[in-house]
């Protein structure tokens, strides 16, 4: 009966990745898999992550299941993180969460319950979207349309396009936005253009599926939920699906949540007894390590502080290595690479074609998805100018 079945391609990011990892040149480039690493080219563990796991280590008496929405403290600390303190949802008492194991979990339990209240939900996504997104949320049952979203001429976001589409979205369907750094081209929405997404919603009863992975790596904590906070305020409805594994490095820990906003607490309760109903048939209550150290560290004020200033420094790090990549791209090709400094998170497209990142990839070790898509935290001072020349040299 199993031998019936086909082996199949690796992932097409996970499974680069690894190709890149077995290379051997010394001068090779990894940017393909969305993970921050520092001017040594390590994915660093943040210090307020080893002191809050130093402390729970010391502190741990016990290995039992954790209840189904997930660690204490853990909850209430990822809806103030994600929404704001004082956030208007919050204070009506309209919002619930539960605890995911990682931000694809976090999407996958908002997806069982949109399929659960409308099975004949479309979920509109953006051309191009993160790919992952497809199976996590087609998986459950739910059918996808497209709208369009990144334009490769501007680089930039064909906001045009985008409205027309979703004119085209119904009553009960569902957009999915990224909340900021859009994975994969790094054009984000501005604030106006979220605000012309609300007052659709609002118009054709469309409700957001926001998936923010990024939170922090763009602008700032702040700064890169503005638009789902403006949306969070107006509309009745809405699913975020947030994650800590990029904003506090948990990646390994998958430690994610889903945040539900209802039009009432009790319907925001609702969905979350629908959601720990989806997770007990899937995997039952989320993993403990990383909710245990994040819930440390959203709820201790020194703690909080360090890590949002280590964030902040990779955050301004990012933005410095998009200058320094933009001029060292245009002065080794005489090229337009303006675009990169005006997105925003660890994702830009080169502007490449396919031919020309698989010849990176044989000719130069210089490792990018097919898309050109690039994760601009993997530059650093030692191999940007080897980066620079070899993209010229396919260009
Ligand atoms: C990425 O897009 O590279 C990351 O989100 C990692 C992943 O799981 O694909």
């Amino acid at each position: 009966m199993l031998d019936q079945l086909q082996r199949l391609s690796a992932d097409p990011i996970l499974g680069l990745a690894a190709v890149a990892r077995a290379d051997d040149n010394p001068d090779k480039v990894d940017l393909t898999l969305g993970i921050y690493m520092n001017e040594e080219g390590v994915c660093p563990v943040f210090r307020a992550v080893t002191e809050a796991q130093a402390a729970l280590a010391a502190a741990e008496v016990s290995k039992a299941y954790l209840p189904p929405e997930g660690v204490a403290g853990f909850n209430p600390g990822m809806q103030a993180l994600v929404l704001g303190a004082g956030h208007s949802a919050l204070v009506e008492g309209r919002v619930c969460s539960v605890q995911a194991p990682g931000g694809c979990g976090a999407l996958r339990i908002g997806a069982e319950i949109i399929h659960a209240a409308a099975p004949d939900a479309r979920v509109w996504v953006s051309d191009p979207t993160w790919p992952v997104h497809l199976p996590l949320l087609g998986s459950v049952g739910l059918s996808f349309e497209t709208y369009r979203y990144y334009d490769p001429a501007s680089h930039g976001v064909d906001f045009d396009g985008m409205v027309e589409d979703l004119k085209r979205a119904r009553p009960g369907d569902v957009v999915l936005l990224h909340g900021c750094c859009h994975n994969p081209c790094g054009a984000d929405l501005s604030l106006a253009q979220w605000q012309v997404i609300a007052d659709m919603a609002l118009a054709q009863g469309f409700m957001p599926f926001i998936d923010i992975a990024y939170q922090g790596l763009g602008d700032g904590l702040e700064e890169d939920a503005a638009g789902l906070r403006l949306l969070a305020a107006q509309l009745p409805e809405m699913v975020i699906a947030a994650s800590c594994s990029k904003n506090m490095g948990l990646y390994r820990e998958r430690t994610g949540a889903t945040l539900f906003l209802g039009r009432t607490r009790d319907s925001a309760e609702a969905l979350v007894s629908q959601a720990l109903v989806a997770a007990r048939r899937v995997y039952s209550m989320p993993p403990a390590h990383g909710a245990l150290i994040a819930a440390r560290i959203l709820n201790d004020a020194a703690l909080g502080e360090a890590w949002r200033s280590e964030l902040l420094a990779m955050c301004g790090r990012i933005n410095r290595l998009r200058s320094s990549l933009r001029e060292k791209l245009e002065a080794a090709s005489g090229r337009d690479f303006a675009f990169i400094e005006r997105e925003k998170g660890m994702f830009s497209f080169l502007g490449l074609s396919t031919e020309q990142a698989i010849r990176l990839r044989q000719e130069h070790s210089v490792y990018m998805l097919d898309s050109s898509r690039i994760n601009v935290a993997g530059v650093n001072a030692r191999n940007i100018d080897y980066l620079a020349s070899a993209v010229a040299k396919v260009l």
